[in-house]
């Protein structure tokens, strides 16, 4: 079976770890890189973050590449008692053993696709600072782009507040070059992600698989469920960045709508929505997106705790 070729751009990130601990393992993707961006933490935070996660988990082999460090336009900000300090909650990782590549993210995703012979699906799960820098200063590689698959925004939902979701929140503007970009978008937004979490039970099951990865999972589930049961109205954590991953490996297990998604960067109680228009009388030319609406959560956590137990 031939493998999807991805880049993944982080914000590491108690999710995007878990997202990075499904992707890695699987034999359907070849990871030619990770991009890393500042959003859930400072850059130094995420990137150090995502090169313990990479090379703890067994993937020196990958490129790990410094993006940017702020958002294009709005002030920085990050998300410390959702994530805690460090980023990964009270999870604790070796040091990482491996350097970020030499180039920085945006170089290395224009080099790469540049040189890639086959089409590459980006996946950014973060603040999309690095995507709209490569779409804006490189706008030669969309054709080498076979789509974005991201997580970010909501059709029906915000997390921020009753509109805005955390990536889209952090830079708007990117978010919005990113969507009217012309490159085929599927969004894993709120409506899908909030549908994908994981209960204190479905924790314990990754825990019992007595693998590194269930370990970490646990430790770095612990404060993070915390917050989303006393915060939110769900009875256990989202896993909001592992569905992009999941939408690579299992796009049968998804209800989608295709969609005009557009960015609000003027809106004063909406600036950094994702306004979703599915009308049967929208102009269906316009369509730049695939939204994902509904998962089968089972599935979806059994998929969590095989990727733990392919730890062993
Ligand atoms: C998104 O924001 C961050 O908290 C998560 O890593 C995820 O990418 C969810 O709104
Ligand atoms: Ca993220």
């Amino acid at each position: 079976m031939k493998k999807i070729p991805v880049i993944m751009d982080v914000d590491t990130g108690i999710d995007d770890a878990v997202a990075l601990i499904l992707a890695m393992q699987s034999d359907k993707l070849d990871i030619k890189g990770v991009t890393v961006v500042a959003g859930n933490q400072t850059l130094d935070k995420t990137l150090h973050n995502t090169l313990s996660v990479v090379d703890y988990f067994g993937r020196k082999d990958i490129p790990v590449a410094k993006g940017c460090d702020s958002p294009l336009v709005r002030a920085q900000y990050v998300d410390p008692a959702t994530h805690g300090e460090s980023g990964l909650g009270t999870a604790k990782l070796p040091q990482p053993s491996i350097q970020p590549h030499h180039l920085d993210a945006v170089t290395f995703l224009k080099e790469t696709l540049e040189n890639s012979e086959e089409k590459i699906t980006l996946v950014p799960v973060g603040p999309l600072t690095n995507i709209a820098l490569l779409l804006t200063c490189y706008p030669h590689v969309k054709e080498k782009i076979e789509k974005i698959v991201m997580m970010g925004g909501g059709a029906f939902e915000g997390n921020m507040n009753a509109v805005e979701e955390f990536n889209i929140f952090v830079d708007p503007e990117a978010a919005k070059i990113v969507f009217d970009s012309g490159v085929d978008i599927v969004m894993c937004g709120l409506d899908i992600t909030m549908k994908s979490y994981t209960t204190w039970d479905d924790i314990m099951r990754l825990k019992a698989t007595g693998t590194k990865a269930g370990d970490f999972c646990a430790e770095a589930f612990g404060v993070y469920y915390n917050r989303y049961v006393s915060n939110s109205r769900l009875p256990g954590c989202a896993v909001h960045d592992a569905v992009a991953v999941t939408y690579l490996l299992h796009p049968e297990w998804i209800k989608t709508e295709k969609g005009r998604v557009k960015v609000d960067i003027e809106g004063a109680n909406s600036y950094g929505a994702t306004v979703c228009d599915f009308r049967p009388c929208r102009d269906k030319s316009k369509d730049n997106a695939l939204v994902c609406l509904d998962i089968d959560r089972d599935k979806f956590v059994d998929l969590l705790v095989r990727a733990c137990e392919s730890y062993k």
